[in-house]
C-alpha cells in the first residue's frame, strides 16, 4: 500500500466513530475499509434507494439533504473530514437510504465499509455499537428540533396569513395586527401573577400573542359597503357588522378543528368571539359580563380599542395617545375590566412608543 493510501486510512484514527476505542478495533477497521474517490457535484447516495455501505470522510466535505415535507429536499447538514454517513441503511432491514448525500464543488475521498465488515466490527466491540447509537440519537434529536421549528414557523405563518386576509379587506388599519399582538403580550406579562389572572402562564402569553391577529378574521364575511362605509352605520348595518365575531369564531373552529393544539383553538376562538363583549354586560355577541368574559378577550378588547383609537379608519381620524388614554380610562368598569385598564395605564408609555414606531407621522 502506498503512502498516500496509508495516510488516508489513518484518518480513521480521528473519526468521531472510532476515537478512544480499542486500537485493535481501529486496526481491523483500517484493514476492512476501501478507499473511494468522488468527483465534485455528484450524488454519492440517494434518499429512498437501497445501499449497504458506511462512509467515513477522509478528505473534503459533503452536503446532506432530506425530504422533510412536500417531497422537497432541503439541506440538513454538512459533514466534514472525520464524520460519517450511510449508517442508518446498515441498521435498517431494507437498506433504505434516509437522506441524499452529495459532494460540493470539490472532490471527496471516503473510506467505506460494507455491511459484513461493519457487522464484524459491531461484533468485536460493543463500544463501537454504542458510539454509533449515540451518534444516531444526536442526529435524530437535531432533526426533531428542525421539524419542531418548521412546524412552529408554519403555524405562525398560517395565522399571520389568515389575519392578513381580514386586514386586506380593511387596508387602512396598517400594522394593526402586529401592534395588537404586541399589546396583548405586554398586558399579559404585566397581569401574570395578579389576583384574578392566575390562568396567565407562559403558554397563555405565547398563545394570546399568536392568536390576537385573528380577532377580526370574521370581517371577511362582512360586505364591503358596510365594512368600508365612511359614515355612521345604520342599525341594520350595525347588526350585520356585529356578526364578524361569530363568523370569526366559526372560521377559526373550522380551520383548526384538527389542530394538534386544542389550547390554541380555545384562545383564538375566544378572542374572535368575545373581543367585543363589555365588562358591564352591554357588549356583543352574547352580552357576557365581568369575569364571565374570557381573560384573553378582555385583554384583547383594551389592546384593540387603543390601537383603533390611534389609527385612521374609514369613519374616523386618528386620536392622540393622551386622548385615547383618557377614553380608555373613562371606560374603566363599563367597557373594560378595571384591572386591565390599570395595567394599560402602567404600560401607557410603552404602548405609545410601540404605536409611534410602527406608524409614519400623518
Ligand atoms: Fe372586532
Ligand atoms: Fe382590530
Amino acid at each position: 500500500m502506498n503512502n498516500s493510501n496509508t495516510n488516508l486510512l489513518n484518518t480513521i484514527d480521528n473519526c468521531q466513530l472510532f476515537t478512544g476505542l480499542d486500537p485493535a478495533l481501529i486496526q481491523r477497521a483500517k484493514k476492512l475499509a476501501k478507499i473511494e474517490k468522488f468527483e465534485p457535484n455528484i450524488t454519492i447516495i440517494r434518499e429512498g434507494e437501497t445501499g449497504d455501505k458506511l462512509f467515513f470522510i477522509a478528505q473534503g466535505k459533503v452536503e446532506v439533504s432530506q425530504k422533510l415535507y412536500f417531497q422537497i429536499a432541503r439541506n440538513i447538514r454538512i459533514l466534514k473530514q472525520g464524520e460519517c454517513f450511510g449508517e442508518l441503511a446498515l441498521l435498517e432491514p431494507h437498506n433504505i437510504r434516509t437522506a441524499t448525500v452529495r459532494t460540493a464543488n470539490e472532490p471527496v475521498i471516503c473510506l467505506t465499509l460494507n455491511r459484513s465488515s461493519f457487522n464484524s466490527l459491531v461484533k468485536i466491540d460493543a463500544y463501537f455499537a454504542l458510539r454509533l447509537g449515540k451518534m444516531i440519537c444526536e442526529r435524530d434529536y437535531e432533526s426533531l428540533q428542525r421539524l419542531k421549528d418548521d412546524f412552529g414557523n408554519a403555524y405562525k405563518s398560517t395565522i399571520a396569513a389568515l389575519g392578513a386576509i381580514a386586514e386586506y379587506k380593511d387596508p387602512e388599519t396598517g400594522n394593526h395586527l402586529n401592534r395588537v399582538s404586541t399589546f396583548t403580550r405586554e398586558l399579559s406579562l404585566l397581569l401574570k401573577g395578579q389576583q384574578g389572572f392566575e390562568s396567565i402562564d407562559e403558554q397563555f402569553i405565547e398563545l394570546i400573542t399568536l392568536s390576537s391577529p385573528l380577532h377580526d378574521i370574521g370581517k371577511v364575511g362582512i360586505p364591503d359597503q358596510i365594512l368600508l362605509k365612511p359614515g355612521k352605520l345604520t342599525t341594520t348595518e350595525w347588526e350585520v357588522m356585529k356578526q364578524h365575531t361569530i363568523f370569526g369564531a366559526e372560521a377559526i373552529k373550522k380551520i383548526l378543528k384538527n389542530s394538534c393544539y386544542p389550547e390554541f383553538l380555545g384562545i383564538g376562538h375566544n378572542i374572535a368571539l368575545y373581543h367585543q363583549e363589555y365588562w358591564d354586560g352591554t357588549g356583543y355577541p352574547e352580552g357576557l359580563r365581568g369575569d364571565a368574559i374570557p381573560i384573553e378577550a378582555r385583554i384583547m378588547a383594551v389592546a384593540d380599542v387603543y390601537d383603533a383609537l390611534r389609527s385612521v379608519r374609514p369613519y374616523k381620524k386618528p386620536i392622540t395617545h393622551e386622548k385615547s388614554k383618557e377614553i380608555i380610562i373613562n371606560k374603566r368598569g363599563s367597557h373594560f375590566d378595571p384591572r386591565i385598564v390599570d395595567a394599560f395605564v402602567q404600560l401607557e408609555s410603552s404602548f405609545e412608543s410601540i404605536f409611534n414606531r410602527s406608524v409614519l407621522p400623518i
